[in-house]
């Protein structure tokens, strides 16, 4: 296997909206010599499967005096007066259920405006007003129409604009390059390991600060939405240097997956106007939340069907089956506003949604927790202290915005702006280092390391044990799907424990039949199996120890959110001893946002 080292002042691992933000605001910040790796073409990363909208508080639209949610919106005055930052925040803390920490979400909300009109000025193809403004839709729990939307191609119309910067400014990207490790120096992160795909190349990159964006992981259950890339690469990493992960319990399930592959049907769709109903054709959203029907937060929503499902009242072979249905809404809306849902219904459910109804299920879409870090990007440690030269944005991170539940349209603006915030602190600590000249031993030994690693997973008849990755992640999915779904409980979340603590001792066994070094997916499944399988694990332990219902993690034997115990975030990290935990306040003043219940 050919090693080299190559030397950049800033490593992003990660080319979705997050990764390619830092890049764009630390090349503009001046420093040059930035690299983006990405383990796929950049324009497959996951932001581009985003759909219904970006979240900002800029009141383009508005509902008319004594309109509902079904009511058609209207051009707002231009003043922007039909909507505020200040609502902005209230809506997400919470849809968060008071576990977002308040200086994040105050510079999300405040700062998305100004993020949304630079991707206007790089030419985003918003949909617009008659009048030329940005048109934007409702989205569910948001008090003003606040989602920003280019029909349901959002996240791929904001991709293609951020890749067309990163080639605009000559960025170098690594594509199919997987990161095997994060090098460290005296606690100070010195670069990565990266496997190239295409040509089986070990190589390092040396840097003093790499930032990682490598996305979410929900892929770790077995009905997702999201693209089989997403398996918790940044936190694996992370979690494997001895540094926490945060809020790992909350597990967004997004209320329409598509009925048997959990493929995302947007939530552009109750946006429009669409209609939930059980199999026997009712709206039964009235008995969970009469106010806001349909676009209730995605929780509330998402446990209203499960509760359905539990009653027995779904469709199809395995009753895990709703509708959603559109019939109503007329082939203008459905045909320009939905029209990768017609497509997805027609050529995978065989459904037309202009006069038949779409199948659907819950399905797992997001990740709130992660990698915790300030509001600047920096990863912090147990101690709130700093890892040094470690970043992280995006759905990889925990900053905390989304708190227990994420609002819908919140993450591609909390990926932008913390995106670019991580970009311009890198850049700062890039410039104070100057010229980085880490020890050549310590790459050549960490070259040597991870070529041994994988040398010893090549499949020969002499080394005991034959795990395929391939079917140790199909049971890994099977054991969070059936013990720490959208309702747990401890005698469930104590048997997934075990399950997951028998799977990751079986991952030293995993071997590699194709022992090619070029293009050799069954080794990059391997290395991903691992990152898998320890997000696993720290979701099952955290969820297993925070003992009340909070967002979306709904504990059927602690039903209540119980704000004296647990308004806190919870921190995980691997001991030789096992899981160690520490816990965090929420920074929220709460004189200023009261816990309330939530109702809609
Ligand atoms: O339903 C959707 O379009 C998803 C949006 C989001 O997760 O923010």
């Amino acid at each position: 296997m050919i090693t080299e080292t190559l030397h950049h002042d800033i490593v992003i691992v990660g080319a979705g909206v997050a990764g390619a933000w830092a890049a764009i605001e630390a090349y503009d910040a001046g420093i040059r010599n930035v690299a983006v790796v990405s383990k796929v073409h950049p324009l497959r990363s996951h932001s581009t499967a985003a759909q219904g909208g970006i979240a900002a508080p800029i009141g383009n639209v508005r509902v008319p005096p004594g309109g509902n949610a079904q009511t058609p919106l209207v051009p707002a005055a231009t003043d922007g007066s039909a909507d505020s930052p200040e609502k902005m925040v209230l809506d997400t803390i919470k849809s968060g259920d008071w576990l977002s920490d308040q200086d994040a979400v105050e510079i999300l909300a405040f700062e998305a405006a100004d993020t949304l009109f630079a991707y206007e000025r790089m030419g985003t193809t918003f949909d617009r007003l008659p009048d030329g403004r940005i048109a934007q839709r409702r989205f569910a729990g948001h008090s003003a129409p606040r989602a920003a939307y280019a029909a349901d191609r959002t996240g791929h119309a904001l991709l293609i604009t951020l890749y067309d910067q990163l080639l605009r400014r000559g960025i170098t990207i690594y594509e199919e390059h997987y990161v095997v490790d994060l090098i460290w120096e005296d606690h100070t992160a010195a670069g990565l390991v990266v496997y190239n795909i295409a040509d089986g190349t070990l190589r390092a990159l040396a840097s003093p600060t790499v930032v990682l964006a490598t996305g979410g992981f929900a892929g770790i259950f077995a009905i997702n939405s999201n693209a089989l890339i997403n398996t918790g690469d940044g936190p694996g990493l992370v979690y494997r240097s001895g540094l926490p992960l945060m809020d790992m319990e909350f597990v967004q399930f997004h209320p329409t997956g598509l009925y048997g592959h959990g493929v995302l049907i947007s939530e552009a769709c109750r946006a429009e106007g669409g209609y939930l109903r059980n199999a026997a054709g009712e709206r039964f959203m009235v008995n969970y939340a009469p106010s806001a029907m349909e676009l209730a937060p995605r929780d509330i929503v998402s446990r209203a069907e499960q509760a359905e499902l539990d009653l027995g009242h779904g469709h199809g072979p395995d009753k895990q089956g709703l509708w959603l249905d559109l019939t109503h809404l007329g082939a203008h809306i459905i045909e320009t506003r939905l029209p990768d849902i017609a497509e997805i219904s027609r050529r995978l459910a065989g459904v037309d949604p202009l006069t038949q109804m779409v199948p659907i299920q819950p399905t797992a879409h997001y990740t709130m927790g992660g990698i915790p870090t300030d509001v600047n990007g920096q990863v912090l440690n147990e101690r709130g202290e700093p890892a040094l030269g470690l970043f992280a944005a995006g759905e990889c991170a925990c900053v905390s915005v989304h708190g227990a539940n994420r609002l819908g349209a919140n993450s591609l603006m909390e990926a932008s702006v913390f995106g670019r915030r991580a970009g311009r602190s890198a850049a700062r600590r890039a410039s104070e280092i100057g010229i980085f000249a880490p020890s050549t031993t310590l790459f050549n030994q960490t070259l040597g390391a991870a070529r041994e690693r994988i040398q010893s997973r090549f499949y020969s008849d002499s080394k005991d044990g034959h795990h395929s990755a391939f079917a140790l992640i199909a049971k890994l999915k099977n054991i969070m799907t059936t013990t720490c779904g959208i309702l747990r409980n401890e005698s469930s979340l104590a048997h997934g424990n075990a399950e997951m603590a028998a799977l990751v001792n079986a991952l030293p066994h995993i071997r590699v039949f194709d022992t090619s070094c070029i293009h050799n997916l069954e080794l990059v499944r391997t290395f991903e199996a691992e990152n898998m399988a320890l997000v696993a694990e720290a979701t099952l332990v955290s969820a297993r120890a925070r003992t009340e219902s909070r967002g979306a993690h709904s504990r059927v034997d602690y039903p209540e959110r119980s704000d004296k115990e647990w308004m806190k975030h919870l921190l995980v990290r691997r001991t030789p001893d096992g899981p160690a935990y520490t816990s965090r306040q929420v920074n929220i003043d709460l004189a200023k946002y009261p816990p309330i219940a939530r109702k809609y």
